[in-house]
């Protein structure tokens, strides 16, 4: 029988053989990437604008790539738990690939492709220019300044040498066929409290990133009797999958869209803020300024119900935004309402650094492009009454508004916050299932 995702239950329980064999297919044919971490610290991504000159060769390189499943990396991630708990090193893991599509890609080798949604085949540029305040695309980076992109091949790998090796080779496989661009990142992190055990990784103002994350599996410590807040990290397989949109001989196959943006950050300007903040007419320490603008302490602690777990807090526990502004960036993008329970997004970005440049190449994987990640970027971040009225854009990643942040949201005052960031370009990809990826050759 095809798998009915509104039958499955919310996180699933890997460990039930009836549940795995139901979900098997999931487990075993979809990118590995799109549901689980793939714990690298090294990462290429991959942009290619296809030369026309080799159709047939383009697909089959795209058909030779062979990323790891979900079980793959589920099965890696429980040797590296196995290892710790005995007290020895992990192995060291092998360099992998994923790939994905852009509409234009898709539609330049001509694949037929289900179901085309409105968001996918306008591509994000357009999506965005067509938005209030986000015409202006003049200060994008190459490659997603001129033309557009073709796929992404996201390369992880385990040390540095290892990503330059494999990057190498694939830049060398596609050279012939397409402009090969390559945006890399680096996992940066705090320092390590267990001498076996990596630091928790940060972005570039130093806060702990990827502390929220929906849940599909069983296993995270976040179903005990102690969780008291009417927030459900678990999310249905729905919210990320989608049946899949190539053509595949077999059924139950599913793939996912992939919002890709590269955003500067500006370190000097987040520090300028929190000072400003700090001094502001609710004055407050500036580490404490800092915090109330992300919406985590750097460790990644939550700002309200702090004894809990992390993820343990919802929005009727501080009603007001005293604690937990509504301008704060993780209110903004989660406020954690019952209502909008169902609009989150699987963040997989990693920072960069080109020079002097430091930010985030932001990755987020979702079902749907315009519910899901639009909603929260154009919806929810650039529109100042969300989720209160007058609260403001983000101040991370919102469009520049005259509108003051409050922070707390019952302060008097107030104070302007913009261009913490830049975007400097981005596109949409669809990831198919392993089997329509290799079918393409
Ligand atoms: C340079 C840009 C960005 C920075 C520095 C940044 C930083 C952070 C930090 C520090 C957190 C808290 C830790 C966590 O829960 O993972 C967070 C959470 C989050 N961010 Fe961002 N972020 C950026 C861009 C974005 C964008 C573009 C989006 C979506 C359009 C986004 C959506 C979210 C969401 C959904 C959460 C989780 C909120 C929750 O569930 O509690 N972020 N971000």
């Amino acid at each position: 029988m095809p798998i009915q995702f509104d039958q499955l239950q919310a996180p699933l329980d890997l460990q039930s053989p009836a549940i795995r064999k139901r979900v098997a297919p999931i487990l075993d044919f979809t990118q590995g990437f799109i549901l689980e971490k793939h714990r690298r610290d090294f990462v290429a991504n991959m942009l290619l604008r296809f030369k026309t000159t080799d159709l047939p060769g383009i697909r089959r390189a795209l058909a030779a790539i062979q990323p790891p499943s979900v079980s793959q990396l589920l099965a890696e991630g429980s040797a590296i738990r196995a290892s710790l708990d005995a007290g020895q090193q992990p192995d060291t893991l092998p360099p992998i690939v994923f790939a994905g599509l852009s509409a234009h890609g898709v539609q330049t080798l001509g694949l037929k492709f289900q179901g085309l949604p409105v968001a996918f085949r306008e591509g994000f540029k357009r999506r965005l220019t067509s938005r209030p305040g986000r015409a202006d695309t003049s200060v994008w980076q190459e490659p997603w300044a001129s033309s557009p992109i073709d796929a992404l091949i996201v390369i992880a790998a385990s040390s540095a040498s290892d990503l330059a090796q494999a990057t190498a080779a694939l830049r060398a496989q596609w050279q012939p066929l397409a402009n090969v661009d390559v945006e890399s990142g680096e996992v940066i992190r705090q320092p390590r409290t267990n001498p076996l055990e990596r630091g928790t990784p940060i972005e570039h103002f130093g806060f702990a990133d990827g502390t929220s994350q929906p849940e599909f599996f069983t296993g995270k410590d976040t179903r005990t009797a102690a969780w008291k807040s009417t927030f459900d990290p678990a999310m249905n397989l729905a919210r990320v999958l989608v049946p899949e949109k190539l053509p595949v001989q077999v059924g139950d196959r599913f793939g996912s869209y992939l919002a890709y943006l590269r955003i500067e950050q500006h370190v000097d300007r987040f520090n300028a803020a929190a000072t400003r903040l700090s001094t502001s007419a609710c004055p407050m320490s500036k580490e404490q300024a800092g915090q109330i603008i992300t919406g985590r302490s750097r460790e990644g602690k939550q700002l309200i119900a702090p004894s809990r777990h992390v993820n343990d807090f919802s929005a009727d526990q501080d009603p007001k935004g005293v604690k937990w502004p509504f301008a704060s960036h993780t209110r903004k993008m989660n406020s954690r309402e019952a209502t909008e329970s169902s609009i989150r997004i699987l963040r997989r970005g990693i920072p960069y650094q080109v020079g002097k440049e430091k930010g985030l190449l932001f990755l987020s994987f979702q079902s749907s492009l315009q519910d899901q990640f639009e909603e929260i970027y154009f919806n929810w971040g650039d529109q100042p009454n969300h989720p209160q009225d007058e609260t403001g854009s983000d101040p991370l990643i919102g469009r520049p508004l005259d509108t003051r942040l409050k922070f707390p949201s019952t302060c008097p005052g107030g104070i302007k916050i913009a261009n913490l960031t830049t975007l400097r370009g981005g596109g949409y990809f669809y990831f198919p299932s392993i089997t329509a990826l290799q079918s393409l050759g």
